[in-house]
């Protein structure tokens, strides 16, 4: 009966019907295997960094909450335990969703090789990166900021970015590479790098998404000291080289079908967040909570929750990638009432500056392989 159907794309995505169903064991077999392909090729793929917890879970679960039939979502997360069990969590809403784990940590350079090997080897396709992971270690409060711009024109905008009130203590990964640098920028760098083949296949579009913050400031980023090994504000410096690295990425990409967008999340409560007084206990955080929604009836960025954090995200999604503005960020917002959208915003960026970062980050790259080939000739030899 399947043989005197006509397939429409729409019946095909539902059903695998046999098209000119071959006869005979080996073609019956073969012709199973096609069906089988077809269908796994048919899901989109979605992978997020930094999906254990925060904005990122909270996009995988609205991800899944649209769409999980046609869906694959991989989850690349440093610790497994804590990714595994994100996943129960959302398998326990979803339990017909396809929900895989990737151990990366994106601060090491042999982590990210591994996992995007992985990728290549499970999947042969990548419909969309989501680059979340991010960290704020070491948050020192600058005391004489916060009163010098508590009584500035920019004491709002201080208090929903954080900007120039939180200074941090950065360290030296294993690899040499300063950690927030390596951790929120560089080590994304070289996933997407390496997904190359997997992310630019003909006839098909594929999308980067940059999880970025309204505290990414051109006066902390420094062209000659990318890594910001000089100053106190690396964790502003790496947000606002991925804003540039996102308009670099289009630059050289689109042509390709590779597209590269930022977004910011807003003030949102997470681990991040609570990170930034780590002394203050949880309970505090909580009588807080009613001030936090009084101020968000004058400021929108306050979104507080990950799943208002996450809605920019969730939105490009669904958006055609060849519309979107390469030099918007696209904000998430929350009104008084509670309703989250998406805003873009023109980003404080040009494309020199952002050509200039690129160079540098493919020389750094270079060194970094070089590096990584002649440790592994020594092994080999030793
Ligand atoms: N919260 C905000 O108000 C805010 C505002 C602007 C931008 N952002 C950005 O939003 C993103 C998500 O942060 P969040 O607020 O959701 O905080 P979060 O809950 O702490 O999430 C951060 C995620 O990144 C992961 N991660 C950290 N270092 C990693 C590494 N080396 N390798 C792999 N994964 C790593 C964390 O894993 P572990 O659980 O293992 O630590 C966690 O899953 C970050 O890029 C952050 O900069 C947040």
């Amino acid at each position: 009966m399947g043989r005197s159907r006509k397939l429409t794309p729409h019946r095909w995505k539902r059903l695998p019907e046999p098209v000119g169903r071959p006869v005979g064991l080996h073609s019956e077999a073969l012709w199973l295997l096609c069906c089988l392909l077809s269908f796994i090729k048919m899901k989109k793929v979605v992978l997020v960094t930094g999906a254990n917890s925060g904005i990122g879970l909270a996009l995988c679960e609205r991800l899944l909450s649209r769409d999980s039939e046609d869906l694959r979502l991989c989850l690349a997360c440093r610790s497994v335990t804590r990714a595994g069990a994100a996943r129960s969590a959302l398998l326990a809403s979803h339990p017909s969703a396809q929900v895989d784990l990737l151990p990366m940590d994106t601060s090491s350079v042999s982590s990210v090789l591994d996992a995007a090997r992985e990728v290549k080897l499970r999947y042969g396709r990548l419909d969309h990166l989501y680059l979340n992971a991010g960290i704020m270690p070491n948050p020192q409060f600058d005391a004489k900021a916060f009163f010098k711009g508590l009584f500035s024109s920019e004491a709002i905008t201080m208090f929903a970015t954080g900007g120039g009130i939180l200074t941090q203590k950065d360290e030296v990964t294993a690899d040499g590479l300063q950690n927030i640098f390596a951790t929120n920028l560089f080590g994304h760098f070289l996933l997407v790098r390496e997904l190359e083949p997997v992310l630019c296949q003909p006839g098909r579009t594929s999308r980067l998404v940059w999880t970025s913050s309204s505290n990414a400031h051109r006066s902390a980023f420094n062209l000659e000291d990318i890594q910001h090994q000089k100053g106190t504000q690396p964790y502003s410096s790496s947000k606002y080289a991925s804003d540039l690295l996102s308009l670099a990425l289009n630059a050289h990409y689109n042509k390709q079908g590779l597209y590269s967008s930022v977004i910011c999340p807003g003030f949102v409560m997470t681990n991040l967040t609570y990170g930034i007084l780590p002394t203050f206990p949880a309970f505090l955080w909580t009588l807080l909570m009613p001030v936090f929604w009084l101020i968000r009836i004058f400021t929108n960025t306050f979104t507080l929750t990950p799943q208002n954090g996450a809605e920019a995200l969730f939105w490009l999604f669904r958006q055609k990638p060849e519309s979107l503005d390469p030099y918007a960020k696209y904000h998430s917002l929350t009104s008084g009432f509670g309703i989250s959208y998406t805003q873009p915003r023109k980003m404080d960026i040009d494309l020199e500056t952002a050509e200039s970062l690129y160079e540098k980050l493919l020389q750094l790259e270079r060194d970094v392989r070089g590096k990584f080939e002649g440790e592994a000739k020594l092994g080999s030899t030793s």
